[in-house]
């Protein structure tokens, strides 16, 4: 069941994450003291929508508030595996590919894998539940447009037995964790009104 929410939750969310993500480098973000969350709309012009956007993440997924949208489809991701370096953004750690690892089609638009990284705790709520981290697969076509797939991690004893549902250890979410700057730690920014913007649901099974 983890898994397939995991899928349905990366379709849910395509858009509107990214642009966010690499305009933060250089800047002096914070998601705690005075330059949390509530003041990154006044830290640069391009920022203005934090504040004032309408269509800003992360939000709460409520089941009972989605619509099952039949025109969804899976997916279709081509990895392969590629040489990396562990980057510590200072407000997150993530990936950054030398090449890329491979791309995504959604509706015949090719958008290439450039980098993952991970929010600790997740920013992304479901149910109003928040889960212990969350990885951000940002990926780019070339008009510059972005879609991230986002997945959520529960916490608990890595367990081979249970590889494929997406989990965390304390330790992990330590290592991960502790190089962040001081106003970086727990780098979730809090939930987003939905303002009338619908969640689809894609599930495999129906
Ligand atoms: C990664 O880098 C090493 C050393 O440069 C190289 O031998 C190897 O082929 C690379 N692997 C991939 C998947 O590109
Ligand atoms: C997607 O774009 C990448 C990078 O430009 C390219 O290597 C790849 O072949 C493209 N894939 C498809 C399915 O068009
Ligand atoms: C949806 O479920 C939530 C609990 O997750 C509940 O509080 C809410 O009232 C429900 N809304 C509707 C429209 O059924």
């Amino acid at each position: 069941m983890a898994l397939q929410l995991f899928i349905i939750f990366a379709l849910s969310l395509l858009l509107g994450i990214a642009s966010a993500i690499d305009v933060f480098r250089g800047m002096e973000i914070g998601y705690s003291g005075h330059n949390g969350p509530g003041k990154w709309g006044k830290l640069n012009p391009t920022f203005s929508p934090c504040s004032t956007g309408k269509r800003q993440s992360p939000i709460n997924i409520q089941r009972n508030l989605t619509v099952h949208n039949k025109l969804l489809k899976p997916l279709t991701r081509n990895y392969e595996s590629a040489n990396a370096t562990l980057v510590n953004r200072g407000y997150s750690v993530g990936v950054r590919f030398e090449e890329s690892p491979g791309d995504l089609l959604i509706n015949g638009k090719n958008y290439t894998l450039q980098q993952f990284h991970w929010h600790l705790p997740a920013e992304h709520h479901i149910e109003g539940q928040r889960f212990a981290a969350e990885l951000h697969m940002v990926h780019r076509a070339a008009d510059n447009s972005a879609v991230v797939v986002s997945m959520l991690y529960h916490e608990s004893k890595a367990d081979p037995l249970f590889s494929m549902v997406m989990s965390i250890s304390k330790e992990q979410i330590t290592t991960l964790d502790s190089p962040l700057n001081s106003h970086c730690k727990k780098n979730a920014r809090p939930c987003q009104p939905l303002n009338g913007r619908e969640v689809d649901m894609y599930d495999e099974l129906k």
